[in-house]
């Protein structure tokens, strides 16, 4: 959706329906069609009257003829309609259809930092009520737009030809309507906003608590946790309640005038009809006062819909937070690789968080060549994490470059770069599906064989054998569900059967009991000779194998050696190290 522009809703909607204009058309066109007796029907009422008030100048045919017209434009209502719903419904749940992908599209490029200040629930609430919100407004604005501008057209015709004089009370009508609309649309939009706002932080906080409830359960919190929630339902029904009195005084005032129009124009063609004044005669009273009511009346109905278009075209401005944030992760036009060695190299790279003014990785300066294991270690808080995340291209460096094999990282497709790349992080996360379909997401070709050694390999195979359906049993929500550890296992066993160039392990092991770690860490050994590997553990004995240790503190690289060399070093390392061993069981 190039061009969505959320401070110009409502050419950003016609935008949404630029290859449906046909089919809107249609819908118009039979709308037209099936609306025809309300506006047929004060003129045959008005025919009607005047053919038995004045028996002598007319025949009983007319009055046939009058019955069969209207019958007939009433009857003609139910294939018309049905044809009107059928092409908007066509229309404007495509547009439904298209938005949703776009929002889903725009969501896959966006930047992980983007997750990190949005929140899921909020998302979700844009991503369903929202444009479900489009999809009403636009309903609402093609049915009720044409009907009432051409309802008003029709009714200015009818009275210029029948009694021109009372056209002033009509023209005097929309400006009224127009003083209405205007002064109403600001404090329509800020309360809707603020409902929406509200509605969205519900949303987030209800998908929080959800997830929060064994903690909540566990810690006995159930009562805290209901006093939080009713704040927060609160809020959202004091929002409401704006929204619902300001529609309330909104809809009664404009009733109120619109219906003393009404019947001013009533007693004034009945006095005109008294006095026999302009040629009006009892069907003319019928007429106008039939006509003027229909105008009335599609201007209340536009009135009473001004709050749900208000909703619409804010939700407009809310998907527009989405389809038209620039916090995008660029590829395109950027070089795309086709096999990667592994080499890294950070060039004075530091990296502070947004809206921290603290920098979580000060001026690092680090050569990896292909093969190495790097471990990076330190206390919680160092770095460690985001080290990581600069390497899959989740965060860019505010300062400085990182190379891999000689090509800045700014300026890869990293998407094709990280086909090169298995990350085993410290949560594992895994979807509702089959163990297969989890463990071969996002790759494209395994051979039998490399599947099966990769199980193997992570020691994933033991536990697998003994689930019902082996690799084609369901986990998750409606599956089975699976330990940390037998997790963490699948986990690794993904990592390794993309076979990947680099590796990154963010606590891979930390899982995993003593033995299970022992028989991966020898599974990890292996495979980590073949490439380039980035190691974070906070168990010290994980890390003997590496070939280098980077000792990182509050986002500086303190030392850098093997194993021995650190230990014997006498700094930090070999603090953590002995601290660790202390609590060892001997
Ligand atoms: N999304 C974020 N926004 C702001 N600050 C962050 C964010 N993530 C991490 N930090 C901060 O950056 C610093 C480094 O965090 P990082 O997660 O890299 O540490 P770590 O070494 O991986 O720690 P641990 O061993 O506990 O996993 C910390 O001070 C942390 O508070
Ligand atoms: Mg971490």
């Amino acid at each position: 959706m190039t061009n969505y522009q959320s401070n110009r809703p409502l050419k950003t909607l016609f935008h949404f329906y630029h290859q449906d204009f046909g089919q809107l058309g249609l819908s118009l066109f039979f709308y037209l069609i099936k609306h025809s007796p309300e506006w047929l029907r004060p003129l045959v009422i008005a025919n009607v009257i005047d053919i038995i008030s004045s028996p002598s100048t007319h025949s009983l045919q007319e009055l046939w003829f009058n019955g069969a017209l209207l019958s007939f434009t009433v009857v003609q209502n139910i294939p018309t309609h049905y044809w009107h719903i059928r092409f908007m419904s066509l229309a404007t749940r495509k547009m439904e259809w298209s938005l949703r992908r776009a929002l889903v599209e725009r969501l896959q490029e966006l930047s992980i930092s983007f997750y990190h200040g949005n929140s899921t629930g909020a998302l979700q609430a844009k991503l369903l009520k929202d444009v479900e919100a489009i999809q009403t407004l636009t309903s609402q604005l093609f049915q009720l737009l044409p009907s009432t501008i051409l309802t008003i057209v029709i009714a200015l015709c009818v009275t210029a030809i029948r009694a021109p004089a009372f056209l002033l009370f009509f023209a005097a009508t929309v400006p009224l309507a127009v003083v209405f609309v205007y002064f109403l649309k600001a404090p329509l939009r800020q309360r809707n906003q603020k409902l929406r706002r509200e509605g969205e932080a519900l949303s987030a906080y209800l998908v929080e608590m959800l997830k929060l409830i064994p903690i909540t359960r566990a810690h006995g919190a159930e009562q805290v946790e209901i006093e939080r929630t009713k704040q927060k339902l609160t809020q959202v029904k004091t929002a409401a309640l704006e929204v619902d009195s300001i529609n309330a005084i909104a809809n009664s005032s404009a009733w109120v005038t619109l219906r003393l129009f009404s019947s001013f124009c009533l007693i004034g063609a009945a006095f005109c009809a008294y006095k026999g004044q302009w040629g009006i005669t009892v069907g003319s009273v019928i007429l106008l006062t039939g006509y003027f009511d229909s105008l009335t009346n599609s201007v209340i109905q536009i009135l009473n819909v001004l709050p749900q278009l208000s909703k619409g075209f804010d939700a407009i401005q809310s998907v527009g937070e989405i389809l038209e944030c620039q916090e995008i992760e660029r590829n395109k036009h950027k070089l795309k690789l086709k096999n990667v060695e592994g080499i890294f190299s950070f060039q004075g790279v530091s990296f502070t968080y947004p809206g921290t003014d603290r920098p979580a990785l000060k001026n690092i300066c680090l050569e990896v060549q292909p093969g190495e294991i790097i471990a990076l270690v330190g206390p919680s808080g160092a770095g460690k994490s985001t080290l990581l995340n600069l390497i899959i291209g989740f965060i860019q460096p505010t300062i400085g470059q990182i190379f891999l094999d000689n090509k800045d990282l700014s300026k890869i497709d990293l998407r094709s770069y990280r086909r090169f790349l298995s990350i085993v992080s410290q949560e594992t996360i895994l979807f509702q599906g089959t163990i297969k379909e989890n463990l071969l997401y996002g790759t494209k070709e395994v051979s039998e064989a490399v599947f099966w050694q990769s199980l193997k390999d992570a020691h994933a195979l033991e536990f697998i054998e003994q689930l019902p359906q082996g690799i084609q049993t369901l986990i998750g929500e409606n599956g089975v569900k699976l330990s940390g550890g037998q997790r963490q296992r699948l986990s690794i066993a993904r990592a390794l059967l993309r076979q990947p160039r680099i590796l990154l392990l963010d606590e891979a092991t930390s899982s995993l009991d003593s033995e299970a770690e022992f028989l991966i860490q020898e599974a990890l050994e292996r495979l980590m000779s073949q490439r380039t590997t980035f190691v974070v553990a906070h168990r010290l004995s994980t890390i003997r194998q590496a070939n280098r240790i980077i000792v990182l503190d509050k986002g500086k690289i303190v030392e850098i050696g093997n194993y021995s060399q650190l230990v014997n070093q006498g700094g930090l390392f070999s603090r953590l190290h002995r601290f660790q061993k202390d609590l060892l069981p001997t």
